[in-house]
């Protein structure tokens, strides 16, 4: 059975940044009270580029970047919560952008736990016969948000990650993987409600399309449910918090990673951290971190690194990976 290599890592932000200080000048709210409470500095938010227009940079710096043409590649999955439209899908969009004309391609969503479901998804494509395929988390998620809402508001960000995945592994990928799903508890994080036609059921519609959330509430199953997690995967595949090289969790408040470093009984140093930099950008936060990772040379895709990929988010979607890079 062929094995699934992450050959080459990219990512793509907006040049736009806007700073805690400039939401300042917008809502009530200051830097102190995000940073302190996030670890969130700026994030980058797109002013004239959607979804697919930042997930087809990803996919042309891969292509670039392996000296690959686009009719080399087999899939493309984009893991995404704010696609340009439901249909076509971010992933067509994409295919043709980039013109990989044989390639299949599909949206998946898990929310901020998407790349890594999509991850673990294409690898067992390869494993089946696939050659070829690039996983790129892509959100804006600038689009969904109510910017009068300072709760929301100044938490997210746009961008995009993915990954080049190939056949020519030596070895497993993935060690060990455990995704999770709750939809019972749903509620706390909700988005993009699309309502049925009053026109026909004369119901009044009370939702809203923006992001909304039930802080405490996802904090809790963050601090509770994903480290709980992340050792049950660890134990499943014999390995101790020691033996993982770095932590890539979702980037969505630092506190969470102190807490998560803390019940693991794990230096904190080994959780990469970029929050402060893109703020929460969902399904991209994971690929972003790894690619900066690579690029800045803490990681490396030649050197046998073993890590932990966990996402966690509405769904609520909780996962973890550990990758033999
Ligand atoms: N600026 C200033 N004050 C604010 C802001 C803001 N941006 N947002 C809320 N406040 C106020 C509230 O109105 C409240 O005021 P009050 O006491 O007068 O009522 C006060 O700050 C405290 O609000 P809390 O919501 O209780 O603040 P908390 O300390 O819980 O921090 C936070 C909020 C940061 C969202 C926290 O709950 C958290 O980290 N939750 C995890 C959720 C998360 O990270 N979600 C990201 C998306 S989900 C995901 O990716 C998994």
């Amino acid at each position: 059975m062929p094995f699934a290599k992450i050959t080459q890592v990219a990512h793509y932000v907006p040049e736009n940044i806007v700073s805690n200080d400039d939401l300042a000048k917008i809502m009530d709210t200051s830097d102190e009270w995000i940073y302190s409470r996030t670890g969130i500095k700026q994030r980058h938010i797109t002013v004239d580029e959607n979804t697919s227009d930042l997930a087809a940079k990803v996919g042309k710096q891969l292509l670039a970047q392996a000296d690959l043409s686009a009719d080399q590649i087999d899939f493309i999955i984009v893991a995404t919560i704010s696609p340009d439209s439901s249909m076509p899908s971010t992933a067509a969009l994409v295919q043709a952008k980039i013109g990989a004309h044989r390639a299949f391609a599909y949206d998946l969503t898990a929310a901020c736990s998407g790349f890594v479901f999509a991850l673990a998804t294409a690898e067992k494509l390869i494993a089946g016969g696939y050659k070829r395929g690039m996983v790129i988390g892509a959100e804006v998620l600038s689009k969904s948000l109510d910017w009068s809402d300072r709760s929301t508001a100044v938490l997210f960000g746009d961008g995009a990650g993915g990954v080049l995945l190939e056949d020519t592994g030596t070895q497993p990928l993935i060690i060990a993987e455990n995704l999770r799903t709750d939809g019972s508890r749903g509620d706390s994080l909700t988005a993009n409600y699309l309502a049925l036609n009053p026109e026909l059921n004369g119901q009044v519609n009370h939702v809203t399309e923006f992001i909304k959330m039930d802080g405490r509430a996802v904090f809790d199953f963050a601090t509770r449910d994903v480290p709980k997690n992340i050792q049950e995967t660890l134990e499943k595949a014999s390995l101790k918090p020691e033996d993982i090289d770095y932590f890539l969790l979702h980037q969505a408040n630092s506190r969470i990673l102190d807490k998560m470093a803390k019940k693991l009984g794990t230096e904190r140093s080994k959780f990469l951290q970029n929050m402060q930099e893109y703020g929460n950008t969902s399904a991209a936060s994971i690929p972003i971190l790894l690619s900066e990772s690579i690029k800045n040379g803490k990681l490396s895709l030649d050197e046998n690194y073993k890590i932990v990929q966990t996402g966690f988010g509405g769904g609520l979607t909780w996962g973890t990976l550990i990758i033999n890079l």
